[in-house]
């Protein structure tokens, strides 16, 4: 970031304050404690991210409400401002209507604040400095130096995909099985919907007509038979009748003799009694006479009877056999259904079993290009993950970075430091653990840098943001970048003062380096090419 102007209104001791920056050269900030210089390079953070350095999310803003950072800087200016629904505006850009989509854009311009606060930002604080970051903050740094945090973007995006990938192939396996099963009941219903062998036999036709007419000739013969039982009958009981009487009168002829009636005590003569037999003879003649032709009509309705009988009987018989062919014809027409209805049900399972059969190859190919489609994009993430080609990526940079903070280094240091960075750390069990480590080497002497002293740190700090700055301008090919050095030089002789002055002067021949410190040493004076005293708030140029 080339910063060409600063102005703040109301931020921290500043009610006005406008600084200019050269394109090259070292400018000096000089001044009491809090006089408001470090809030100068404060505010180039405020002003395009919308934090600070220090980050630790306190207000920058003067307790006056409506303070106002504008930012000139890479030919654009930045306005940020404490109040209002939009805080954020920039000049050359359209009118966003919220800070966040201005935000976006002005991230699109810069950067990330990370890589910025790292590579432009010299600092006594501690967590300012590449050593000081986490490891995955420094792997991040590294990506977005080299560009290559789209790859991370990538990564991001290949493992969502790899999520759904791997519940879409989940789907179709649980389909597949689905189909599986149903491909077995299919198989199993048209095993047993197999038709029966056995051959239906025809049998003579039935003729509801003619059984019809032999009822109805049955009917008839019964009717008949009915007639001459009837007659039958009565000829039998008259029969019998004439029986009785003939009995009983002739039990009474036996009775009569001449002498007293034995009823009525009246004298019965020889004659009477004559004549009273003569009269019970004729009787008993008309009674013959009338068994006789009883005995004439019985005989008649017999044969009458065994005709109608026969006659009966024969009907009777032939209307069976139209109602057993009835009957068999009926059975016939049920096995005949039942045949067809099997023949159906074989039909429909055999379709069934076909479709079935297609639906599971369906599924089966579906899963297979599912597996296919899930091992695409599990190997694109494995590729593009942290320990794929961006571990690569990282490591080629951490190697660069190195070289680099080391010819830096060869020029600040008194003694011989030298740093070895790698991407990789060693764990307790002697195996590679993805760390990014640094370590150095004083005077042939391997320490840790946590180890190092004041000074050999600060001179560490200094070389690796140097370094960082290179590094940043060599692969974005961006604008030399302004870069703030804010009280670098506590723990440093004058010797190192003048090692690390001598490098920044290098720095700032083709960029502005702003050095920050309150009260100047005389060998950043002399370097300087143009100094600025604060005073509450005030920057006077000197
Ligand atoms: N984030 C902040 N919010 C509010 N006030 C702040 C903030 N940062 C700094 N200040 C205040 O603003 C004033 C100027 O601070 P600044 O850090 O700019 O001073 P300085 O000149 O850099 O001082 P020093 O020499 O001690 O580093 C101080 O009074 C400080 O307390
Ligand atoms: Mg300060």
């Amino acid at each position: 970031m080339q910063i060409k102007r600063v102005k703040l209104e109301g931020v921290t001791v500043h009610d006005s304050t406008e600084i200019e920056f050269p394109d090259r050269g070292i400018v000096l900030f000089s001044g009491k404690n809090g006089s408001g210089k470090t809030t100068i390079a404060e505010a180039v953070p405020m002003a395009v991210w919308g934090r600070t350095i220090k980050d630790r999310g306190q207000p920058i803003w003067s307790a006056n409400k409506g303070g106002k950072i504008e930012l000139e800087a890479n030919g654009r200016t930045y306005t940020r401002r404490q109040t209002g629904r939009v805080k954020l505006s920039f000049s050359g850009g359209k009118d966003y209507e919220t800070t966040t989509h201005a935000q976006r854009e002005v991230n699109s311009h810069f950067g990330e604040f990370a890589t910025w606060k790292r590579s432009a930002v010299l600092s006594s604080q501690e967590s300012a400095g590449f050593c000081g970051a986490t490891d995955a903050e420094k792997k991040r740094i590294l990506e977005a130096l080299t560009h290559s945090e789209e790859l991370a973007d990538a990564a991001e995006i290949a493992a969502k995909k790899s999520k759904e990938s791997r519940e879409s192939w989940t789907e179709k396996d649980k389909q597949a099985a689905i189909e599986e099963a149903r491909l077995d009941a299919a198989k199993r219903a048209l095993r047993e919907s197999v038709p029966s062998e056995s051959e239906l036999e025809d049998v003579e036709e039935y003729d509801p007509k003619a059984h019809k007419i032999a009822l109805k000739e049955k009917e008839k013969a019964r009717g008949e038979l009915d007639i001459a039982s009837e007659s039958l009958i009565s000829a039998r009981e008259e029969m019998a009748a004439l029986n009785i009487d003939r009995k009983r009168i002739e039990k009474d002829r036996d009775k009569i003799t001449a002498g007293q009636c034995g009823a009525c005590g009246q004298d019965i003569t020889e004659d009477m009694a004559h004549a009273h037999r003569l009269d019970i003879e004729t009787a008993l003649e008309a009674i013959e006479a009338r068994a006789k032709q009883t005995l004439e009509r019985g005989k008649e309705a017999e044969a009458t009877h065994a005709q109608a009988l026969e006659k009966y009987e024969k009907a009777s018989e032939e209307e069976r056999e139209h109602d057993a062919r009835r009957k068999n014809s009926e059975t016939i027409e049920r096995l005949k259904q039942a045949k067809k209805e099997e023949e159906e049900r074989a039909k429909t399972a055999g379709e069934d079993y076909a479709k079935a059969q297609f639906a599971l190859k369906e599924a089966e190919r579906a899963k297979a290009e599912a597996a296919r489609e899930l091992d695409h994009v599990k190997t694109a993430h494995k590729i593009l993950g942290p320990k794929g080609m961006r571990a690569h990526l990282v490591s080629r940079t951490i190697k660069a970075l190195e070289s680099s903070a080391n010819s830096w280094l060869s020029r600040i240091g008194d003694k011989e430091i030298q740093l070895q960075m790698s991407a990789y750390g060693a764990k307790s069990d002697g195996s590679r653990k993805d760390e990014i480590t640094i370590s150095a080497t004083i005077d042939g002497a391997e320490v840790s840098v946590k180890s190092a002293s004041r000074g050999e740190r600060r001179r560490i700090d200094i070389a690796i943001c140097l370094a960082l700055a290179e590094l940043a301008e060599a692969s974005s090919g961006a604008q030399r970048s302004t870069i703030f050095a804010d009280e670098i030089f506590d723990g440093l002789t004058s010797a190192g003062i003048s090692a690390v002055m001598g490098a920044l002067s290098d720095l700032a021949e083709d960029r502005c380096v702003v050095v920050i410190c309150p009260e100047a040493p005389h060998e950043v004076a002399k370097a300087a090419n143009a100094h600025y005293m604060f005073e509450a708030g005030n920057a006077r140029r000197v």
